[in-house]
């Protein structure tokens, strides 16, 4: 049942029609508008097409039937009619600064007073994108994970301007659909899980470019090991579970980790003619033409991951 409060989507390109999904499925009325028509008729028809076979699968979130669901989410012919009267706003165009301010600065002049304005942006911090806005105590960046239908993570980046009270409605809101929002004090370069993930890249081409490690067995070492357990608990879980704690841990693996750390190299070049064989070992192992495949195994892999997840923490909480 819709729930008379509304959504606007900018941008209908696979960010933007995963976001109209996860807010269409908490029963929210969803307005998605994209400068190229034909893309929203085409994103209509996919987000039906996906909702179906995810009912078919029984991977469906919400209470609502799929057509329930398609039903809230109305293509919209113009900004002015997407943006009016929501609750908030996701800009989710292509990633470029200049476009992006250029975006909201329209969503700005248009949305109600109180309007959340978020931007599903990767990399670029909150300041660069909202600092000319009229409203910019109510912009932050909501940076989803791809693909959002299955990874619920959200990072939530205020800028330094952001209210207090905006911070606190827009991680309700990524709660209230399902989403697993992570809260920022402050902005910075790539958020948290970028900077995570190039930590690891950074290690892992030193390993490879030292010929110690070839790209399979970096791979084989995180799929097969390392990630096992990241599915279910973060770092800091993990330690505290392989010693007495996290104290007991600090204190018997401590040394060793401040020991291992010293022998870290600088971070490898990331210019593809300074990438040495990095390029030639993983086109072998995932060839070009074998992408878009190797992409829908992907999301098929997340979607019974999430699965998993979902049955567990419903065991878990049938057991509490
Ligand atoms: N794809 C990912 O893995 C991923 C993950 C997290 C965040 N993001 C971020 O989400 C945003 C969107 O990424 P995407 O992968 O959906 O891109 P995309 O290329 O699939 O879609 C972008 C859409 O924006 C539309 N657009 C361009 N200019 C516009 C304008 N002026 N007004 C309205 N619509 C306009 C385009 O027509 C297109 O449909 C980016 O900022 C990206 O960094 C992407």
């Amino acid at each position: 049942m819709a729930r008379q409060e509304k959504i606007g989507i900018v941008g209908s390109g696979f960010i933007g029609r995963s976001w109209a999904m996860l807010f269409a499925s908490s029963g929210y009325e969803v307005s998605i508008y994209d400068v190229k028509p034909e893309q929203v008729s085409a994103a209509l028809e996919d987000i039906m097409q996906h909702l179906r076979s995810l009912e078919k699968s029984g991977m469906l979130r919400g209470t609502t039937l799929a057509s329930e669901q398609h039903k809230c989410i109305k293509g919209a012919s113009s900004l002015k009619d997407c943006v009016e009267g929501a609750k908030l706003v996701q800009e989710s165009v292509f990633e470029d600064e200049e476009l992006k301010k250029e975006v909201l600065s329209e969503i700005d002049q248009l949305a109600d007073p109180d309007t959340i304005l978020s931007s599903s942006t990767s990399c670029i911090v909150p300041s660069k994108l909202s600092a000319h806005l009229t409203h910019k105590a109510n912009f932050i960046v909501c940076h989803p994970v791809n693909p959002p239908y299955y990874v619920p993570l959200v990072e939530v980046v205020p800028a330094p301007w952001t209210s207090k009270d905006v911070i606190a409605r827009a991680g309700a809101l990524m709660k209230e659909i399902g989403q697993s929002p992570v809260i920022f004090s402050k902005e910075l370069p790539g958020f948290g899980l970028n900077r995570l993930q190039y930590a690891l890249l950074n290690e892992c081409n030193n390993l490879l470019q030292s010929g110690i490690l070839s790209a399979e067995g970096i791979d084989t070492l995180i799929k097969d090991g390392f990630g096992y357990r990241c599915a279910f608990m973060g770092p800091f879980e993990i330690s505290a579970l392989n010693a007495h704690g996290i104290e007991d841990f600090i204190k018997r693996y401590g040394p060793t980790v401040a020991s291992v750390t010293k022998t870290f190299a600088k971070p490898p070049s990331w210019i593809p003619e300074e990438s040495g064989t990095l390029i030639e070992q993983v086109n072998e192992l995932i060839p070009k033409e074998k992408l878009m495949e190797r992409r829908q195994w992907r999301d098929m892999r997340l979607a019974a991951l999430a699965k998993l997840k979902k049955e567990l923490k419903e065991q878990e909480a049938s057991e509490k």
